[in-house]
């Protein structure tokens, strides 16, 4: 009897790692979360640049409100900007490989990351995939870097960044870089962009680097 039991789970741990891990090389995948927060275009545009990268996976998850903002700030439809991802998850897939440890990845970006998105991370409220894809990367000892963007902040804010922060987070608000004298807005966007992603691992082409005021900000 002890030896069909062992059998058993034997075989159902077997398939399980089939199931889940599929034998692929993961080690580039990227996660990145586009929540409701003001600032679409920075997860539209560190999409496209993880678009140009050849060895890199993007996975991506936005929220309701997240479809929103892109139709109010982006002149992108939501089929070009999902166009640019590997792989689209709806933010309803709980059983959605980001939901699981076992589904490697690089780390995760959420850019923008709303309030509400921040406190649901903080307190491990994984009621969607979005929430639960963080709180595994968490969990994991992934790179979690959250695009925080709501101004002004009261204390119940602050609060829920230093949680995050505590637990290994990266609270990485937008906030514009003026020592690369952006030209504009696009260019602010996307140093603020590849900052975020830097911080995953990921090299992007292109992005003005400081290196002391000799050769002012130089370009990779
Ligand atoms: C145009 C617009 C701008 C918004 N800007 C912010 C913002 O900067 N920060 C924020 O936390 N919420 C902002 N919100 C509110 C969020 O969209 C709202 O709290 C939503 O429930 C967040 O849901 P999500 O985290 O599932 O995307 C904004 C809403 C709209 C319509």
């Amino acid at each position: 009897m002890a030896a069909y039991v062992m059998v058993g789970i034997v075989a159902w741990v077997g398939s399980y790692r089939t199931r889940c891990q599929n034998g692929v090389d993961v080690m580039r995948r990227v996660i990145l979360g586009l929540t409701g927060a003001s600032g679409a275009a920075y997860g539209v545009r560190a999409l496209e640049m993880l678009a140009k990268l050849d060895d890199v996976e993007s996975h991506l998850i936005v929220t309701t409100a997240g479809r929103l903002t892109i139709g109010l700030e982006t002149d992108r439809s939501m089929v070009e900007v999902e166009g640019l991802a590997d792989v689209v998850h709806p933010v309803r897939d709980i059983s959605a490989g980001p939901a699981s440890g076992s589904f490697r990845s690089a780390g995760m970006l959420v850019a923008p990351c709303s309030i509400r998105a921040l406190s649901a991370i903080a307190n491990s409220h994984s009621a969607d995939l979005l929430v639960r894809a963080a709180d595994v990367t968490l969990k994991e000892r992934r790179p979690l870097v959250l695009m925080v963007r709501e101004a002004p902040l009261h204390l119940g804010h602050l609060r829920l960044m230093s949680r995050v922060v505590e637990m290994g987070g990266i609270v990485f608000p937008p906030v514009p870089a003026l020592y690369t004298c952006p030209d504009d807005l696009e260019e602010v966007v996307s140093h603020t962009a590849a900052r975020a992603l830097d911080l995953l691992g990921i090299d992007v082409d292109g992005m003005d680097r400081w290196t002391g005021l000799d050769g002012a900000a130089a370009t990779d």
